[in-house]
């Protein structure tokens, strides 16, 4: 399937997807480059993979590790996540847009072949139509969501101008035992562990708040599927990924199953709260699953299930 990639560069790399995606791509032959900030360093690596420590606020450092790697793809997927992006504007747009536009315009001078970027239904705002139509305008209501946007038309147009294979995927909330805390979103996720070491836990919504989700390896299989796929196939620009609709209250039921001990209290957060309240349940995925035959395998109970399997197994 990713014959056609032989070397390929992953910005935040080290970090959840990044880690998985490049385990993919190792196991395909690819040569990986993972690029990320100090203190992410794994303490092991594979023979075809190199870590490469720097920031994306540093465009030589970005020229250096197009110059010596000479990657054919890129998977960009370093990013200043939801809560980090709020508590600091300046650093999200110099790391999210700004280091993204000097990553694309290096593209372009070293003929990267395909440049995919992972977006985000953060990148839609306000009340959205639920089901979320693929034509909806994407008008976000934070800086993360702002950034996100900024790229997905920068990406688009130099895959216009200049023929650079953009690709983007725009995931809804993660199911992930690795779900980093800087993400407003991760607290289901964060509950499993709770439940897991015997601590209680304090959910920042409603039990009723819920939104559009998906587990962590339908998020990695997508990627490799999508970026493995011929280009005539592909008739958007970006696609929507949906697997189920999750609630808080699914999430308390599924681990109550498990651990009829566990306790929680909820004490809402009203920012967190009202993206629940305002993204959407389902989100039409029409298109990928035509296009390139997106079909998730989770759905919750499965989800829930690895999560438990995952972190037992010390992940
Ligand atoms: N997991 C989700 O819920 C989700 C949902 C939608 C979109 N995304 C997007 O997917 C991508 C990967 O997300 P993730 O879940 O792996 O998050 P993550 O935080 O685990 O990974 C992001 C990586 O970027 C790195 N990074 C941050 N600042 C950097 C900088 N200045 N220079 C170089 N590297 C830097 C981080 O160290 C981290 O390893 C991100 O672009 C994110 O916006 C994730």
């Amino acid at each position: 399937m990713t014959s056609d990639i032989k070397t390929a560069l992953l910005t935040g790399g080290n970090g959840n997807l990044g880690r998985l995606v490049g385990d993919q791509l190792l196991e395909r032959g690819v040569q990986v480059i993972k690029f990320d900030i100090p203190g992410t360093e794994p303490a092991n690596t594979h023979p075809n993979e190199t870590i490469v420590i720097g920031d994306m606020r540093n465009s030589q450092t970005l020229a250096g590790l197009l110059q010596d790697y000479q990657p054919d793809t890129i998977y960009h997927l370093a990013s200043l996540l939801s809560g980090s992006s709020a508590a600091d504007h300046q650093a999200a747009w110099d790391i999210n847009a700004t280091g993204s536009f000097q990553l694309l315009q290096l593209s372009l001078e070293h003929k990267v072949n395909r440049f995919f970027f992972a977006s985000t239904n953060a990148s839609y705002g306000g009340k959205v139509e639920d089901p979320l139509p693929e034509s909806a305008e994407q008008w976000p209501e934070n800086i993360y969501g702002a950034t996100k946007v900024a790229v997905e038309r920068l990406g688009v147009f130099f895959k216009q101008t200049h023929g650079l294979d953009f690709r983007v995927l725009r995931f809804p909330l993660v199911i992930s035992p690795f779900a980093p805390t800087t993400a407003v979103t991760a607290f289901p996720s964060h509950a499993f562990r709770a439940a897991m070491n015997g601590e209680s836990f304090v959910f920042p919504v409603n039990a009723q708040a819920g939104m559009s989700t998906i587990f962590l390896e339908d998020v990695i299989s997508s990627i490799i599927d999508y970026t493995s796929a011929p280009k005539q196939q592909l008739t958007n620009h970006a696609y929507n990924l949906h697997a189920y609709h999750l609630t808080t209250q699914m999430v308390i039921d599924e681990i109550l199953k498990r651990y009829p001990d566990f306790q929680y209290s909820f004490d809402v957060n009203n920012t967190v709260q009202s993206l629940f309240d305002n993204w959407p349940n389902v989100v039409i995925d029409k298109s990928a699953r035509e296009d390139w035959g997106w079909q998730p395998k989770y759905d919750f109970a499965d989800s829930a299930e690895r999560m438990f399997d995952w972190i037992a197994e010390g992940e």
